[in-house]
């Protein structure tokens, strides 16, 4: 697209905005102060909670209606040899346009690491999915073959999203889930995609923040021109992680040298830093990841320690020579909604469906917390232990997207049960 044209698509588009607003605006204050929501759950999840605050009971008719809005199998359904991509898109009910100006002015690139659960991975994409931005995949090279082949047949059908040019086999806590986000990072800044900021999300994260609201968190005076890297100077406890040698023993786990062999100090006297391994990057940090002498002998110095990714962006996220970056930085940022089970009764009233390496796979009945807690992304989802969670925050989430929107609502975007249970969304506008 030239120059011109783009000019003239934001000018109509801005005013397209300006009149939905202005209608908006009118149609809305006549309902302000009505709640909006009935009981602790949202509507949104009603059909999968009957009887709200006592025993919960699945009404399982409901539940297999809304499961019908992605083909029954979708990895058939992506392998068909009659896949049409201006068919799926729709059929899987992708948005396809930029909802706002604001949107379109600050593309962002999603960095998404998976290795297994195409259908979460589908569900996933299609919530944060938006033309403008740019999706870089990983797929662990030790997935089945037929798995890589159904994302890349997938990918393919966007011209914004891509599977990683290289592909690590990833290993827990190992230096290759370092390397896997870098690889994505090499393909990012080749993009022509001008996005501004980067965020990298595994195959149980689920979003809470609508792309709109991510847009607006990442320009907020808090955050814009920065990077957030959750995290604070090496506790003693975590000591151990970079004073020994590691050996990652691929594809399956990292521990210590036997016997132990002591690690030189950090290159250049860096303070180590420890928190999540989930950040949103500038892209001016990402060009000094990949190109600065001091974050390419850091990588290098990480990789035998443990967990590396725990502590690499952080910990270059606190020195001056790093763009965007935070020295006085602790936890702040809203990365994640998670239950940590060392939390429960402090942050959170407890797991309602089970934990798995001491964090919560949320039930559906968290998602009253998840909500509440106003993350931009929420982990843990699974899909065979608990799908209800993720069916109901799915739909509320939609939703929000939809309700966050300036451009007319394509009736394609909205999932099967919200067109079955007559949806609001399309009565807004007409
Ligand atoms: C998509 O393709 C399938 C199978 O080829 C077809 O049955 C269906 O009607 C198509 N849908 C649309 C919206 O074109
Ligand atoms: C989005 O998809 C719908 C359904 O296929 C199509 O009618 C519409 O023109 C598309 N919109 C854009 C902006 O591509
Ligand atoms: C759908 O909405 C229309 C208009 O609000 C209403 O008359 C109709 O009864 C609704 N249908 C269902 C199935 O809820």
């Amino acid at each position: 697209m030239s120059q011109i044209e783009g000019r003239k698509c934001s000018f109509l588009l801005c005013l397209g905005i300006v009149v939905c607003s202005i209608i908006y605006w009118l149609t809305r204050t006549k309902s302000v102060g009505e709640p909006t929501t009935s009981g602790p759950f949202p509507t949104e999840c009603q059909p999968f909670v009957s009887g709200t605050e006592k025993e919960e009971h699945y009404c399982q008719n409901d539940r297999q209606t809304n499961r019908l809005t992605l083909p029954k199998d979708v990895r058939g359904y992506i392998h068909s040899g009659s896949l049409q991509c201006s068919n799926l898109s729709t059929e899987l009910h992708f948005i396809n346009a930029t909802l706002s100006c604001e949107e379109e002015h600050y593309p962002l690139a999603f960095i998404v690491t998976i290795h297994k659960e195409l259908e979460i991975f589908v569900r996933m994409l299609r919530a944060i999915y938006m033309p403008q931005n740019v999706y870089c995949i990983h797929v662990d090279a030790k997935a089945p073959k037929e798995y890589q082949e159904a994302v890349q047949n997938l990918a393919s059908c966007f011209d914004n999203v891509f599977l990683s040019s290289r592909s690590e086999k990833v290993t827990y806590a190992g230096f290759s889930r370092l390397q896997a986000d870098l690889n994505c990072m090499k393909d990012l800044m080749a993009s022509p995609k001008a996005w501004r900021k980067v965020i990298n999300l595994c195959g149980q994260d689920f979003p809470i923040m609508s792309n709109r609201e991510l847009v607006q968190y990442m320009q907020s005076k808090e955050w814009r021109d920065k990077n957030m890297t959750p995290g604070v100077k090496q506790p003693a406890t975590m000591k151990h992680r970079t004073l020994f040698q590691h050996q990652e023993i691929v594809g399956s786990h990292v521990a210590p040298r036997v016997p132990r062999h002591f690690k030189g100090p950090p290159p250049y006297n860096l303070k180590i830093y420890f928190g999540t391994a989930y950040y949103a990057l500038t892209r001016d940090f990402v060009d000094f990841v990949l190109k600065n002498k001091i974050a390419n002998d850091f990588l290098e110095w990480s990789k035998d320690t443990f967990s590396p990714d725990e502590h690499y962006w952080v910990t270059l996220n606190h020195i001056k020579e790093a763009p965007g970056s935070r020295i006085d930085g602790g936890w702040e940022g809203a990365i994640r909604a998670i239950k940590w089970r060392d939390q429960e009764g402090k942050a959170h009233d407890g797991c309602k469906g089970h934990y798995l390496r001491d964090i919560c796979v949320f039930g559906v009945e968290d998602v009253p917390w998840i909500i509440e807690k106003k993350g931009m992304f929420a982990n843990k989802f699974e899909s065979n232990t608990s799908p209800e969670a993720l069916d109901c925050l799915e739909e509320w989430h939609r939703n929000k997207v939809l309700n966050h929107a300036t451009v007319p609502i394509h009736p394609s975007w909205l999932l099967h049960s919200q067109i079955n249970s007559n949806s609001s969304l399309l009565k807004q506008q007409s």
